[in-house]
């Protein structure tokens, strides 16, 4: 019976999974999505209920997202031609990825990075070159320029600050990747707010194959919402636009969007708070006995230590909620949790403190 089925569907089904996020999505302190600990506030949630509610809930919402993008194009300073709107960033990687590859492309991939990208290669058929980090987890700049070159790759993903890493490229390495060769080179800048680097974002008139990715989830605290933007010259906008699902940004996204760019304070002064937390819980780290954190620069660390499966069941059995990537390439016995309020960072430390 399996096999009969099995036949019908799109083989490349056989070499991926389900989506899944080990230990679910509810905690007393959840730290294990990358999330910000900080909602929207109430007041701005209700004026942007209060816009919502004037909308007509029974027509579609414009085939693409025009209000969104014209408010995140004026945010950013750029032309809207250059900007495209999605249901979470998510979203826009299979769009872009399906505007790019299929089978006989050839993707480069660094290792580890943000699952997605090889699991939506893999289901387009595509060959898969990956490029592992350093030993550290820093990127391995050289291997890249080398590889992308050797193999004539059609197409680069690089997540810059990486998940699951902490570890960004600077933007002279961004530039010498897209500048130096063919491919297509998409920068997913999902941390770029938390960085000490500065966006690539500059360069996409300069570099015809660039393309930048951008998330409302993260440093925006609207990961609810499902916000995503996509950012390349307008010609290369139009052609990888061209699979995009239509109708996929509701109307509240775009309202709250806006509403949440006309006080951008707010996430200014989150920001703030949260590296202000990431500097104080890497120092605390660094005085913990059998804990290795890693540098990061985005809004959530790594630390190495003995068994990280067990640390993790012993955490979650506290109700602190941090995810296991022991599973990924050089990262084992690793954990990954992002920065809370400063009372879960206090607690996650003092139960680190009792290894
Ligand atoms: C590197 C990276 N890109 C993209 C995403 C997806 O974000 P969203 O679909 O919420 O915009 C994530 C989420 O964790 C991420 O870590």
């Amino acid at each position: 019976m399996k096999r009969d089925i099995q036949h019908l569907l799109n083989p490349a089904l056989q070499n991926i999974a389900t989506y899944k996020v080990e230990g679910g999505q509810h905690a007393e302190i959840k730290l294990n999505q990358n999330e910000s600990p900080f909602d929207v506030p109430m007041w701005l949630k209700e004026e942007i209920i209060g816009e919502f509610v004037k909308e007509s809930w029974n027509r579609y919402p414009d085939i693409l997202p025009y209000r969104g993008m014209q408010a995140y194009a004026d945010f950013l300073g750029i032309s809207p031609d250059s900007v495209m709107m999605s249901n979470g960033s998510n979203e826009m990687l299979y769009t872009i990825f399906l505007a790019c590859l299929g089978p006989g492309r050839k993707v480069l991939i660094p290792d580890p990075s943000f699952s997605l990208y090889e699991k939506i290669a893999r289901l387009l058929q595509s060959q898969i070159v990956t490029v592992p980090m350093l030993a550290n987890l820093d990127f391995d700049t050289e291997a890249i320029l080398r590889v992308a070159r050797d193999e004539a790759v059609d197409f680069i993903v690089i997540s810059t600050p990486n998940n699951p890493t902490g570890k960004s490229l600077t933007f002279e390495e961004v530039r010498l990747i897209a500048q130096s060769s063919d491919a297509i080179v998409l920068v997913d800048e999902a941390y770029i707010e938390f960085s000490r680097q500065r966006s690539i974002l500059e360069l996409i008139d300069e570099l015809p194959n660039l393309v930048v990715l951008r998330t409302m989830s993260k440093a925006l605290a609207l990961a609810g919402i499902r916000i995503g933007f996509a950012i390349a010259s307008p010609v290369l906008m139009a052609e990888i636009a061209k699979p995009k699902i239509p109708f996929a940004s509701s109307r509240l996204a775009e309202i709250t969007l806006a509403k949440v760019l006309a006080n951008y304070s707010l996430v200014t002064d989150s920001v703030s708070y949260i590296l202000h937390e990431r500097d104080k819980l890497y120092e605390a780290l660094l005085s913990l006995d059998g804990v290795e954190p890693f540098l990061s620069d985005t809004n959530f660390l790594i630390i190495r230590v003995g068994d990280a499966d067990a640390l993790f069941q012993s955490l979650r059995s506290e109700g602190i909620l941090v995810r296991n990537v022991s599973g990924y390439h050089l990262m084992e016995n690793c954990l990954r949790f992002n920065v809370g309020l400063v009372d879960e960072n206090q607690r996650l430390i003092d139960k680190l403190r009792l290894l």
